[in-house]
């Protein structure tokens, strides 16, 4: 079965959807993204991607280029064609064509809309039961990562540097020494007094979808979440460590660099959010469609 993507309007199959060469993400990387995680055939936090896709468009002054609705029914569809039960949706919005200039285009231009859905979902249980390594890569990104844009370089670089050294994941560290994210998810550090310590929302990292269920999930259970900046120093004296995301779920890790994580086995609290969010996901229904924020 070929995917079938959504290009500007219509349905196509992967080999014949393409953007213009001109196309301003192409070129500029004057785009944003969402990435959703499909679970049994329905999105997770459907509506909080809208809202940061809605929140990233605004920044760089590109309007919404139709209704939540009108996105959900297309998501809903390329979905339904693709058969996806467990995988990713990637939606992408881009400011569009135009004749090649820095300045935005004078004249109003259609948004490029480019949605498609892939299947599988997340690394399997028995990776996160293990825990992973991550590798220790400079953070050289701009300084305005909380926009969910395409220009993904230095995350692809630092990628690829994990790959190299055999990690799932760069941790990414700026020259003072704090340790903001990771190349494609969040961060967090559990204290050796239980603390659960993870980078606040600022321009330096990008304000995760699951990050802010799993924060939510650990509160309701008793935990104590504090948002502040951490540097790899406590990472090294951490009891645990953890990343988030949409297709991390939650990701226990179990050395850092060359070194163990505590005694280098994935901590109780990881686990336990790990399960946790695996119930919240478990329990979405169709209401999962919704474009109102619920709360989980
Ligand atoms: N990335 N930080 C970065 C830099 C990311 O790229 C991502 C997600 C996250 C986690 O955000 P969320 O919980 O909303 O997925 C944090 C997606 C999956 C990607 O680029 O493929």
């Amino acid at each position: 079965m070929s995917h079938i993507a959504y290009v500007n309007g219509r349905y196509l199959p992967q080999a014949q959807a393409f953007v213009h060469i001109e196309d301003r993400g192409y070129q500029f990387g004057d785009a944003v993204y969402e990435v959703t995680c499909i679970w049994n055939g329905r999105p997770v936090d459907h509506a909080g991607h809208l809202q940061r896709l809605r929140r990233s468009l605004s920044e760089l002054r590109i309007a919404m280029p139709m209704s939540e609705a009108a996105f959900s029914a297309i998501i809903r569809e390329v979905v339904r064609r693709n058969r996806v039960k467990k995988g990713t949706v990637y939606i992408q919005v881009g400011r569009g064509v135009s004749p090649r200039n820095h300045p935005f285009p004078v004249k109003h231009i259609r948004p490029s809309v480019v949605i498609t859905a892939k299947h599988g979902a997340g690394p399997s249980e028995a990776v996160a039961q293990a825990g992973v390594k991550v590798a220790v890569q400079p953070d050289i990104r701009w300084g305005r990562v909380d926009i969910k844009t395409v220009g993904l370089l230095p995350n692809a670089l630092a990628k690829q540097a994990a790959v190299e050294a055999k990690a799932f994941e760069a941790l990414l560290v700026r020259e003072d020494g704090t340790v903001t994210e990771a190349s494609a998810s969040n961060a967090w550090l559990v204290t050796k007094d239980k603390a659960i310590i993870t980078h606040p929302a600022t321009n330096k990292i990008l304000s995760g979808i699951t990050r802010a269920t799993v924060m939510k999930l650990a509160k309701q259970a008793g935990y104590t979440v504090q948002e502040r900046a951490f540097t790899l120093d406590e990472v090294y004296a951490a009891k645990e460590f953890f990343l988030t995301g949409t297709t991390t779920f939650v990701m226990p890790v179990v050395q850092v660099g060359d070194r163990p994580v505590a005694n280098g086995s994935p901590g109780e609290t990881a686990l336990r959010l790990r399960q946790m969010y695996i119930d919240y996901v478990n329990g979405l229904g169709d209401e999962a469609w919704s474009s109102a924020v619920q709360s989980p």
